[in-house]
């Protein structure tokens, strides 16, 4: 594994804003001195998650998750620490690999490919052997503006990237390994257009490359998975797409990326693709963080509407307002857009309908709604669907919209519905909070531990009084606290956190006592108290263990003795009792 000395780590960490990379995960809201959110790492449905760009930490005070900048990034995107560092430092401009202080760390040079590829097959697409595909695009209605905005290129089998990334000194393996090259040492895209993809903070990542003047049995072909590229993680023109979230809090998810680009012809930018998978638990995770609204603007066809049930099963408790398009005729929104024009089209992102309305319409499917059973088997699963809404007013909205269409009395509906609510009742389990209970010991331990973080005084007073904390990980994170701050003459958090990542139980202990909102400012009083309590700790222990002895003890004269003993600790001796 990779070794990076803490000066570096730490000037990474100087260059980059914890608030500034948060956010490009997480929308992020000014709330005083702090930025909060909704959290990432559990299912947050109001914000509780508080970045500080005072102390370049955050802290979820619902789940407990806490940290800088890295281990946001590294939990997030389930990386290592050290990757989390090398990723934030190539941002900041710290070339890791020429760091001497740095062993067995080659440079990724993934993007760097990626990006000279991209490149390569965009010429491509403007010489004279890229004149059908510039047809086909033309034919199609993508203009030089759009090929140039989403750097659509072209793969041509006369042109090989794979020799020209050759003479750039790139290994075929490394090519191969990262999707571009075949076995044979091959070009792996021959003669389709290239649609570059780009992971979520905008680096190149995969091409998605489509036949156009041949015959082929599959349309689209995609760069395979690779460490950076995971179907199931990317959805296509995300990083665009959330730069015009600040505008319009909404995201239009779609099928493919033509529709996105096509959207995106007629000014509407807020779009991405799935890019025909069905969504992932791990888009799900972007996704309610990206937007507050989400419309689901799948394909017209049959296959659209699966999709868009699982992908309202999978989006429906993340707090995320969902809503529904269903274009007509089988239509997908490229085709919607190019027949019936702009404004048909945000007529239908208008007219997008709520999940309730979506699955009553759907319920409606194979039922002969003339005849009286139909209707009541209908009713009766229409309830099941609207017991799910929580909002009481769109609950007896769609009551009342029942009965008029059927013509059956409120009441009578109310009352089916009460029954149903009342026979599922299911008590709703509390957010958990993973607030742990502590005995006062280790409230003193804590506390202690938080306040040494905040102050050298403190620190002072810990290192001379208190020395053997009881607990192992505080003991441990103590010693470390007093080493960093000898060595560094300063203690900042956040850099105390990098520092203490090697390990997973310290930074453990570490975040569990960041979340627990200890209050900032202290009064001397209370250090003295905290280490009062962790002295009588350990007389409380020798207490036990002497009354414990005393208890066995047969001998009258040795049992005064021991005795004696317990009377002194509680009473004369003050200070230090432990041995
Ligand atoms: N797709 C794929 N491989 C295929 C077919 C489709 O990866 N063999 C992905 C592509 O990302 C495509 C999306 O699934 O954009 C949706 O597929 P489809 O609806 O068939 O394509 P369209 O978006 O309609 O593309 P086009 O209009 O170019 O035919
Ligand atoms: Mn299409």
């Amino acid at each position: 594994m990779a070794y990076i000395s803490n000066e570096i780590i730490n000037e990474i960490r100087n260059r980059t804003d914890i608030v500034e990379v948060v956010s490009k995960y997480v929308n992020l809201t000014k709330k005083g001195k702090n930025y909060i959110g909704v959290c990432p790492f559990h299912d947050d449905h109001s914000p509780s998650m508080s970045v500080s760009p005072e102390k370049q930490i955050f802290t979820c005070f619902s789940c407990g998750a806490t940290g800088n900048v890295f281990t946001f990034v590294a939990d997030f995107e389930k990386i290592s620490f050290i990757q989390a560092v090398q990723l934030l430092g190539e941002k900041a401009g710290i070339n890791i690999s020429n760091s001497d202080k740095l062993v067995d760390n080659k440079k990724d040079d993934y993007f760097e490919i990626y990006e000279l590829a991209n490149k390569f097959y965009q010429n491509s697409l403007f010489t004279s052997l890229g004149k059908n595909a510039v047809e086909y695009l033309e034919n199609r209605k993508i203009s030089k503006d759009t090929i140039k905005k989403f750097g659509i290129g072209l793969s041509i089998q006369k042109v090989s990237l794979t020799d020209y990334l050759v003479n750039k000194k790139y290994s075929i393996q490394k090519l191969n390994d990262i999707g571009l090259t075949n076995d044979n040492g091959k070009d792996v895209f021959i003669n389709r257009i290239m649609f570059p993809i780009y992971d979520l903070s905008g680096n190149p990542v995969a091409f998605s490359g489509r036949i156009y003047n041949t015959k082929d049995t599959s349309k689209y072909v995609n760069t395979k998975e690779t460490d950076k590229f995971k179907k199931g993680k990317i959805l296509y023109n995300y990083h665009i797409a959330k730069e015009h979230l600040k505008k319009n809090d909404t995201v239009i998810i779609m099928e493919g990326q033509m529709d996105v680009i096509r959207a995106s012809t007629v000014g509407i930018n807020n779009c991405i693709a799935t890019m025909g998978t069905a969504l992932t638990r791990d888009h799900r995770n972007v996704l309610k963080n990206m937007a507050d609204n989400i419309i689901l603007c799948f394909d017209g066809d049959t296959a659209g509407e699966k999709a868009t049930l699982s992908a309202i099963e999978l989006l429906l408790d993340t707090g995320v307002n969902i809503r529904i398009v269903r274009l007509p005729d089988n239509m997908d929104p490229d085709e919607y857009i190019l027949k019936e024009g702009k404004d048909a089209f945000l007529r239908q992102i208008d007219l997008a309908v709520s999940v309730i309305e979506y699955k009553m319409e759907i319920l409606k499917k194979d039922k002969n709604l003339g005849d009286a059973r139909d209707i009541s088997n209908y009713i009766n699963s229409a309830i099941k669907e609207i017991a799910n809404e929580k909002d009481d007013i769109v609950v007896e909205l769609n009551l009342k919209k029942i009965a008029t269409n059927f013509n059956v009395e409120y009441e009578t509906i109310r009352k089916k519905y009460d029954d149903f609510k009342t026979k599922n009742r299911v008590i709703k389990k509390e957010e958990i909070k993973v607030k742990k209970t502590y005995d006062r010991y280790r409230k003193a331990e804590n506390n202690l531990i938080y306040y040494m973080l905040k102050s050298s005084t403190v620190l002072n007073m810990v290192e001379k009084r208190v020395g053997y904390f009881p607990t192992k990980n505080i003991r441990d994170l103590s010693n470390e606290i007093i080493y960093y701050f000898h060595k560094y003459g300063i203690i900042n958090v956040a850099d105390f956190i990098s520092y203490i990542s090697f390990s997973d139980e310290l930074l453990g202990t570490l975040k569990d006592i960041l979340a627990m909102n200890i209050k900032e400012d202290f009064q001397v009083e209370e250090i003295e108290d905290y280490i009062f309590v962790i002295s009588e700790y350990y007389k409380k222990k020798k207490i036990d263990e002497l009354t414990k002895m005393m208890k066995e003890e047969k001998d009258p004269l040795k049992q005064a003795k021991i005795l004696g003993e317990i009377m002194e600790i509680r009473g004369v001796r003050k200070d230090d009792t432990r041995n």
